[in-house]
């Protein structure tokens, strides 16, 4: 009775060590960035010192999709697959990875078998699809927020200027202000519903392209309303600078953001934006500041 248990014991101690180990990894995930898939499967114990003791097999689902015979140094591919291979000279490091393109990438459960001589191993690693979105939620509101905060400051502007500066002289241009105003702020709101819903990548961009580029008239509006309100001043000039330097921040983290598959360079169209609605802001200060003291036509220095 003994032996046998002992002996049980250990063949069965014998089988453990006879596995070869595969690092677990539940899953990965593909997006249409990725020009080519790779289904990971590392093994952590490999003693060959040939690729001639292995073999690697990959199924799907069900189906074998890839075999490896290394004794042959021969690979058979399923014909759906036509482009998976693994890397045979990273075998011996214990890289069993499979590759594909991103046409032959199907979603599903893949097995991966690994044998060497007598040991073997495997594990399955789901490969799933991701939508990429473009911009994360909270992102998208930024990008919105920003012009429509600029916007409302304009017409905070614009209504101290038909409130204090009106007279007839100015009446011309009060009107090209509104008519101007009016129409970046329809421009901004088309841009925002192109911009904000779905994951259509061609409606999405050009939303956010009408966004970014009209901001380019908040310059021209906010030159105009100090011009006809009481011309360039040095807090003028430093608001309007600080508002292109903020436009052409915008312009190029949206060139960068068209450009990449994923956009890595959300935060400095964000900042660009930002720096936009700043400016609006710090103009409304100013012109509020202004306005109140041209009532009390010079400021008393002291007391
Ligand atoms: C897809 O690309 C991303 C980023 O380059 C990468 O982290 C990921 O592992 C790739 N997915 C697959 C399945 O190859
Ligand atoms: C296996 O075949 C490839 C070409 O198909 C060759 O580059 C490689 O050196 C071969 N490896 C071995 C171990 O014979
Ligand atoms: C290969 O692709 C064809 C057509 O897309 C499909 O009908 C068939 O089931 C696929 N075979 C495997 C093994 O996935
Ligand atoms: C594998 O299974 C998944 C889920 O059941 C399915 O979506 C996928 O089409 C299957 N792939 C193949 C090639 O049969
Ligand atoms: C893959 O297997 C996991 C666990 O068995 C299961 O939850 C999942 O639905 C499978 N995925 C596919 C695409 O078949």
């Amino acid at each position: 009775m003994w032996p046998l248990v002992l002996w049980l014991f250990v063949g069965s101690w014998c089988l453990g060590s006879a596995q070869l180990l595969l690092r677990k990894v539940k899953s990965v995930e593909f997006t249409v960035c990725n020009e080519t898939v790779v289904i990971p499967c590392f093994v952590s114990n490999v003693e060959a010192q040939s690729t001639k003791e292995m073999y690697v097999k990959w199924k799907l689902n069900k189906t074998y999709i890839f075999n490896y015979d290394g004794n042959r140094n021969n690979s058979i591919v399923e014909s759906n697959f036509s482009s998976a291979k693994i890397s045979v000279s990273e075998l011996l490091k214990g890289d069993a990875s499979l590759k594909m393109d991103k046409r032959d990438a199907v979603v599903g459960n893949y097995t991966c078998e690994v044998t060497e001589l007598i040991r073997e191993g495997k594990t399955v690693i789901e490969l799933k699809y991701r939508v990429a979105s473009w911009f994360s939620p909270n992102e998208k509101i930024l990008i919105v927020i920003f012009p429509i905060l600029a916007i409302l400051l304009f017409w905070g502007k614009f209504g101290i200027l038909t409130l204090k500066y009106k007279s007839t002289r100015t009446s011309k241009k009060i009107i090209l202000l509104l008519i101007t105003g009016l129409m970046l702020t329809i421009i901004v709101i088309v841009g925002a519903i192109l911009f904000i819903p779905g994951e259509y990548p061609v409606k999405n961009a050009s939303g956010l392209g009408l966004i970014v580029i009209s901001t380019i008239i908040l310059i021209f509006l906010q030159y105009n309303v100090f011009m006809t309100a009481f011309g360039m001043t040095s807090f003028t000039i430093a608001i309007l600078i600080t508002q292109v330097l903020g436009y052409v921040l915008a312009v190029v983290g949206l060139c960068l953001c068209i450009m990449a598959c994923e956009p890595v360079h959300g935060p400095l169209l964000i900042s660009g934006l930002g720096i936009i609605a700043l400016a609006e802001l710090l103009g409304l200060v100013y012109m509020k500041f202004v306005a109140s003291n041209q009532r009390t036509i010079q400021p008393p220095r002291n007391n």
